[in-house]
């Protein structure tokens, strides 16, 4: 990963957590509508990966319901839990509960139209590995031919260390280069997370990186403008990346402005 030159970011602050998830509902509808209608009937479907945590919560509840709900082509999407804690499916902590309870169950997402990591299988290992054999062959990807995939959408969020998706700070995961998934043990938190890997991240034709809250004012300053230093603000990694758009609301940005 070439060091980062601090790049003119495409930065929307949005004045609070509602404003944001309603700008972040607006573009993510364009996004997959067109994406979708490029793709025409018969292609492969679009694939958004979805973040987990609480920021995305009020976006998922506002694309199941109008005027988002009638506009976004369902039936043409696929929809990727893009990382999750290691806990069953129904754990409060589950990102995929999380997501069903919030957009698939309430939108009528069909069930052969997203895909959950396997958490009870055996091990970590055997659940990524899992996950990405069905994301490699719903992304029409060769088992390894090395090829990453080209979401046509990715959703993350942004943790108050610096974290995305589950590529926490100092961890194996933000040095994988192969593997699109991979189990990454998280020291601070002693446990393991699964998680898309940075190839994933630099291979989506559009990423929107949704910030919340004052308490990720320092972290969100450090990704944009700080030294550049991936390994302990991995967000960084996304920083010179065209494709990406940051939709913060002014609590998260009052370092920045
Ligand atoms: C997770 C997420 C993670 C999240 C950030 C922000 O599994 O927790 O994938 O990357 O987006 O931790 O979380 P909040 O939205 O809860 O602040």
């Amino acid at each position: 990963m070439a060091a980062g030159k601090l790049s003119k970011p495409h930065l929307e602050i949005l004045d609070d957590k509602h404003a944001l998830a309603e700008r972040a509902a607006e573009l993510l509808t364009q996004t997959v509508s067109a994406a979708a209608a490029e793709r025409g009937k018969y292609a492969g479907r679009t694939s958004v990966a979805l973040a987990g945590g609480t920021t995305p919560r009020l976006l998922y509840q506002l694309l199941s319901h109008r005027p988002w709900h009638q506009r976004i082509p369902w039936d043409r999407i696929q929809w990727i839990v893009g990382d999750e804690r290691v806990v069953p499916p129904d754990h409060e902590d589950s990102n995929f509960r999380m997501v069903y309870e919030n957009l698939f169950d309430p939108a009528g997402v069909r069930e052969d139209h997203h895909f959950r990591v396997m958490t009870e299988l055996p091990t970590p290992q055997a659940a990524a590995a899992d996950y990405m054999k069905r994301l490699q062959a719903a992304l029409g990807i060769t088992p390894g031919s090395g090829t990453t995939p080209s979401l046509d959408l990715m959703l993350l969020g942004m943790g108050s260390d610096g974290h995305t998706a589950s590529l926490f700070p100092h961890t194996d995961a933000l040095r994988e280069r192969e593997k699109i998934v991979l189990a990454n043990w998280v020291e601070k938190l002693d446990s393991w997370r699964i998680t898309v890997t940075p190839p994933v991240l630099e291979g989506a034709k559009r990423i929107l990186v949704l910030v919340s809250g004052e308490d990720k004012a320092k972290a969100l300053f450090q990704v944009l403008k700080g030294e550049w230093n991936p390994e302990e603000y991995p967000a960084q990694i996304l920083r010179d990346l065209p494709s990406v758009a940051w939709i913060v609301d002014k609590a998260a940005a009052v370092d920045i402005t």
